[in-house]
């Protein structure tokens, strides 16, 4: 519950490394939720252990501060079992992300798991492409998926409380 009496949404960005794609969805979902005033718990994660304990790309935190939010605190971590419970909603990056998380879903989830760009209209399906190799330009193209999605997010806790 938050102060108000309402449920506090927790979401979870997904993606392989959790230092490009997640940390920029995290970072866009908190902005769009402190800007509705709404109280949420938003966290990152990757599939992947690789980058486990370092800070989000030098490209992500460039494109994140050009927005004014800065995510340079955040760590990367891999997701856990657990976080199927300790979360509403688990939003996977791409298909690859969403098979990996389901390798190792409980039974018993409560999560609710599906990609990021199912809640924005007409994108439902698509993946957020991995920047990780392409050039800077990527990383904006991945702000703009994520921003709409966390948009889409707020929205939808605006509306229903
Ligand atoms: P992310 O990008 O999944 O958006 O964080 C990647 C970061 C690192 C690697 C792959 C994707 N990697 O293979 O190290």
């Amino acid at each position: 519950m938050g102060k108000d009496g309402k449920v506090r949404p927790a979401i979870l960005f997904l993606c392989l490394g959790n230092i490009c794609r997640s940390p920029l969805g995290e970072g866009a979902a908190r902005a769009a939720f402190a800007a509705a005033g709404i109280d949420a718990h938003i966290d990152s994660a990757g599939t992947g252990n690789w980058h486990v304990g370092h800070p989000p790309d030098r490209r992500a935190q460039a494109e994140a501060q050009r927005r004014g939010i800065d995510i340079s605190g955040l760590r990367a971590r891999q997701l856990v079992r657990d976080d199927f419970y300790r979360f509403d909603l688990i939003l996977a990056a791409d298909e690859s992300n969403l098979r990996d998380a389901l390798a190792i879903r409980p039974d018993d989830a409560t999560a609710e798991l599906c990609l990021m760009l199912d809640l924005v209209a007409g994108r439902a399906g698509q993946g957020v492409t991995d920047p990780y190799y392409g050039s800077d330009e990527g990383f904006a193209a991945t702000w703009e998926d994520v921003a709409a999605v966390a948009s889409a997010l707020a929205a939808r806790w605006s509306t229903s409380g």
